[in-house]
């Protein structure tokens, strides 16, 4: 596909809502070309891209630094979701290439997500479900147990951790909360209580990890922590993969401590080979946390009016 140059050619490498890359269609006034070219490798995508000036993506396409460099014209690099970690900050900061993403359009579906998750690990909704497709009606297997009067830690209390933490009071949950800006007068306003992560190792009944994959989460949950915890806790990882040890998981899932986890997302995407999955105490899904109508539509649209602001008046709002 060639690309014109004349006008400002805008290139969406991922699937993204059609309704919310409306915006950009109806932004007539600024001769945007809009290319929807998705599911390159990497090869495919360096060589389209020479004369490109907005980059659009979702969490499908890697942004490396040799994406950026073949991309000699780019001056905007749009992130449809929250999470920035499949783009080369570095790169793009070296060539004064503005990343902008959407930080709030996927926070329900995420929460819904996550409690959806916790609900089903509970329950065995998945395990119950697959026996009865295999012709079983196995009411002994999958009893499960209740939320009511459990004890919920939420690590990472940003947008999606006090969504949960709405919800799971909704379900008669007591939770705990940590995360490093987290005052007690927010934590008492929300009804939470304030704890270390060890202390939510200690007390919790279930562990829902809501921060971004940094330095300081990655391995965030490992034996060491598995250790401190309760028997028979419950983990639910719907934020990024590697904020739990999967090996560590694995084996405290064998041994007995951990008696299961939902797992939204992992260290390696598509996980289709993880041994996490090998296990029956494990519940997963294919990264579908933001994956809803609303979600895909809000977080498009949110991008879209970032770059339509960008042209007009040299600013964006979620930089
Ligand atoms: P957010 O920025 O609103 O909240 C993240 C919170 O993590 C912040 O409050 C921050 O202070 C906290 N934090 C940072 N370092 C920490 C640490 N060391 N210990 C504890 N907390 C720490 O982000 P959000 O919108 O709530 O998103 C949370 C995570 O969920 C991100 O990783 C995001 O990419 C991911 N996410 C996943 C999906 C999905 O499809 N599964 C959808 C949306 C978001
Ligand atoms: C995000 O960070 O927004 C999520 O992981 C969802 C997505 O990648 O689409």
């Amino acid at each position: 596909m060639t690309v014109a140059t004349k006008a400002i050619n805008i290139f969406i490498a991922d699937p993204l809502s059609e309704d919310g890359i409306a915006p950009l269609r109806a932004a007539t006034d600024l001769d945007l070309n809009i290319i929807v070219d998705t599911g390159l490798s990497q090869e495919e995508l360096i060589s389209k891209i020479a004369d490109v000036d907005v980059l659009l993506v979702r969490s499908q396409t890697t942004v490396t630094r040799e994406v950026i460099a073949a991309a000699t014209n780019l001056k905007l690099i749009g992130r449809a979701g929250v999470g920035v970690d499949n783009i080369d900050l570095t790169a793009a900061t070296e060539r004064g290439i503005i990343v902008v993403n959407a930080p709030d359009g996927n926070t329900n579906s995420a929460a819904e997500h996550t409690i959806a998750m916790m609900t089903s690990l509970a329950r065995y909704i998945p395990q119950a479900y697959n026996s009865l497709l295999n012709g079983k009606w196995d009411r002994k297997t999958y009893v499960g147990v209740e939320l009511k009067n459990k004890t919920l830690g939420v690590v990472g209390f940003g947008r999606i951790g006090v969504e949960v933490a709405h919800r799971a009071k909704g379900s008669r949950m007591n939770v705990l909360a940590y995360d490093p800006f987290l005052t007690e007068e927010r934590a008492q306003e929300l009804g939470v209580t304030k704890a270390t992560v060890e202390e939510i190792c200690e007390q919790a009944d279930f562990i829902t990890v809501h921060t971004p994959l940094l330095p300081e989460t990655r391995n965030l949950f490992n034996k060491e922590k598995f250790a401190m915890m309760k028997d028979g806790v419950r983990l639910i990882n719907c934020a990024r993969g590697g904020i739990i040890n999967e090996d560590d998981l694995y084996d405290a899932i064998v041994s007995g401590k951990v008696a299961g986890a939902a797992l939204d997302v992992f260290i390696e995407e598509p996980a289709t080979d993880n041994k996490l999955l090998t296990l029956p105490q494990v519940i997963a899904t294919p990264h579908l946390g933001a994956s809803t109508i609303e979600a895909q539509e809000s977080v498009a649209v949110d991008v879209s009016n970032d770059i339509i602001k960008f042209f007009n008046t040299g600013t964006v709002t979620n930089p």
